[in-house]
């Protein structure tokens, strides 16, 4: 009953070439929700694209002295539709704590925007306990009874080329749907993110507590990022 879902995260880089031609991969097809997290500067062109576009950050509050930022509010006005909380880039080089990301939650859902909350374990806590206790603490104050999808992404995995193995992957994201409120256990999307490419997310994408993927460095390629759209695909036609 959940569709999948294939974002792409571009990060601070420019488009890639092409992205915006009519029938690229960044258009959503019919089975699988297809969402692109580009750049500011770039919104009004996905938009203009015809993409379902997302922010890939957002301030909780409206508007006031907060110098180079741009609030959920204004996001959702200039079309966009999901915004990014948390992501690990922001909790390391902006400092966001969990905190902050819980209110940037809040302030999405007030603004009509769908969050997707980053969640995942550091460098240092591949141990299965401790992972949990830092996901557990990521996702308190969360409102989970929300409509809100999760993004498991385990930061080691993230920009690396390593990748969590299916069954590693599978094991967190039924963790994390345990922790949801029984009645949304069936509908929130819990993707998983870090190193997703052509070539691993079939495995990845089949397990049944996989949602689908937010993609980094893959969705920067067109042609690989079409891949992991039609792996998902081909799970959702069985
Ligand atoms: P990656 O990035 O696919 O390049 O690992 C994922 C992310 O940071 O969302």
């Amino acid at each position: 009953m959940r569709r999948f879902l294939i974002a792409a995260n571009w990060k601070m880089n420019p488009a890639p070439a092409g992205a915006f031609d009519s029938g690229s991969a960044f258009q959503s097809l019919g089975a699988c929700d297809v969402v692109v997290f580009p750049s500011y500067i770039d919104i009004q062109k996905a938009l203009d694209a015809g993409f379902i576009v997302g922010a890939q950050c957002g301030h909780a509050k409206d508007c006031g002295a907060c110098t180079g930022d741009v609030s959920m509010k204004m996001l959702s006005e200039a079309g966009c539709t999901y915004v990014l909380c948390g992501h690990s880039e922001r909790r390391r080089s902006h400092h966001e704590t969990n905190e902050d990301v819980a209110e940037q939650v809040v302030a999405a859902l007030e603004a009509g925007l769908h969050p997707i909350v980053c969640v995942g374990e550091g460098d240092n806590e591949h141990d299965s306990k401790k992972k949990r206790s830092v996901i557990e603490a990521q996702l308190k104050g969360i409102p989970l009874g929300s409509d809100i999808t999760i993004a498991y992404e385990p930061v080691w995995a993230i920009g690396t080329g390593v990748t969590a193995t299916p069954e590693e992957a599978e094991e967190m994201h039924a963790f994390i749907r345990s922790l949801l409120p029984e009645d949304r256990q069936e509908k929130t999307r819990i993707l998983y993110g870090g190193s997703m490419n052509a070539l691993n997310a079939h495995l990845l994408l089949e397990q049944p507590n996989i949602d689908g993927g937010l993609v980094g460095g893959a969705s920067l390629k067109p042609n690989e990022f079409k891949e992991i759209i039609d792996s998902a695909l081909e799970i959702e036609e069985k």
